[in-house]
């Protein structure tokens, strides 16, 4: 029996340089390649939790260009559900522009058709978000909708998974109503400013993870702060790797795992999910996980 799980949120073309270094202000480099691939933190988590074995539904737009369709027929190849991934007329999809380069990338993200993922777009979706056992946002669509998702999702009883990246403010109600909160250090350092993070884990346990890269998740369990360690890779693209990850935990989640368990398996999808380039190279299946697991 799959999980349910909908992914409300973005979904775009990935532009992807490669280059020695990035350029300074002002300066122009020469880089190696130039490739394009689907992306977009909605699209990506949709993607790895439908290798993961969760019956996906996407609630997202396109733009009416070729990036457009190209978008949408990878997420049907994936055997994603794509009936609320409606194209917008006269737009662009959203796009990302990305700079591979020492080690780590550099990303401008334009939303284009991804600022029509509006409130009024989440709650034509209703019906199907109530049959879900796990809803999953992040924040490269309009404020209000994750505003309205959450209200939404604490209505219907269905939990919620708030991702919040890219890092922006998030008012304190959603923080209360989502039932998981996934924020790296940076992205935790900005919602609970001059905090420190042993008084934040605390404030929401089994409910707030801080991600910390090579480091791993941690958050508190009622009784103690708890790390779970992250799996040592050679890492060729970390680009989608928190997509990997939040992914993983929502479908391990929607499954009845417990929690550490749910974040070893995240953890390890998203380790594998840097081996190779590309956001969704290398998002591995459930059998590539669980054989790594099981070593
Ligand atoms: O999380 C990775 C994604 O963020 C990329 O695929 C790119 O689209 C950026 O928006
Ligand atoms: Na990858």
């Amino acid at each position: 029996n799959k999980p349910k799980i909908a992914v409300i949120g973005s979904s775009s073309m990935d532009l992807v340089v490669t280059s020695d270094r990035r350029p300074l202000a002002g300066e122009t480099v020469l880089g190696e390649s130039f490739e394009t691939v689907p992306g977009g933190k909605g699209a990506n988590q949709a993607v790895a939790a439908a290798r993961l074995g969760a019956d996906v539904h996407m609630i997202g737009r396109v733009g009416d260009d070729p990036y457009g369709t190209e978008i949408l027929e990878n997420l049907n190849r994936e055997g994603i559900h794509t009936d609320y991934v409606e194209p917008v007329t006269h737009t662009k999809s959203g796009t990302a522009h990305i700079i591979l380069a020492e080690g780590d990338n550099s990303i401008v993200v334009v939303k284009g058709a991804n600022d029509h993922v509006t409130p009024d777009y989440v709650n034509k979706a209703r019906v199907r978000l109530a049959e879900c056992d796990v809803v999953l946002i992040q924040q490269e669509i309009p404020e209000e909708t994750v505003i309205e998702t959450a209200r939404l999702c604490k209505e219907l009883g269905v939990p919620l998974l708030l991702n919040p990246a890219p890092a922006r403010e998030i008012p304190q109600e959603v923080i209360e109503q989502v039932s998981y909160l996934t924020p790296n250090e940076h992205e935790a350092a900005l919602l609970f400013e001059g905090e420190t993070l042993s008084d934040i884990l605390k404030r929401y346990p089994n409910k707030l993870f801080i991600t910390e890269g090579k480091a791993g998740v941690r958050f508190f369990n009622e009784q103690e702060e708890v790390v779970v360690p992250s799996f040592p890779v050679e890492a060729v693209d970390t680009t989608g790797a928190g997509d990997t990850f939040n992914a993983a935990f929502a479908t391990a989640i929607a499954e009845g795992k417990a929690l550490f368990d749910s974040l070893r398996f995240a953890n390890q999808a998203a380790a594998l999910s840097v081996t190779a380039f590309g956001a969704q190279g290398g998002m591995p299946t459930r059998t590539e996980v669980e054989k790594e697991l099981n070593k």
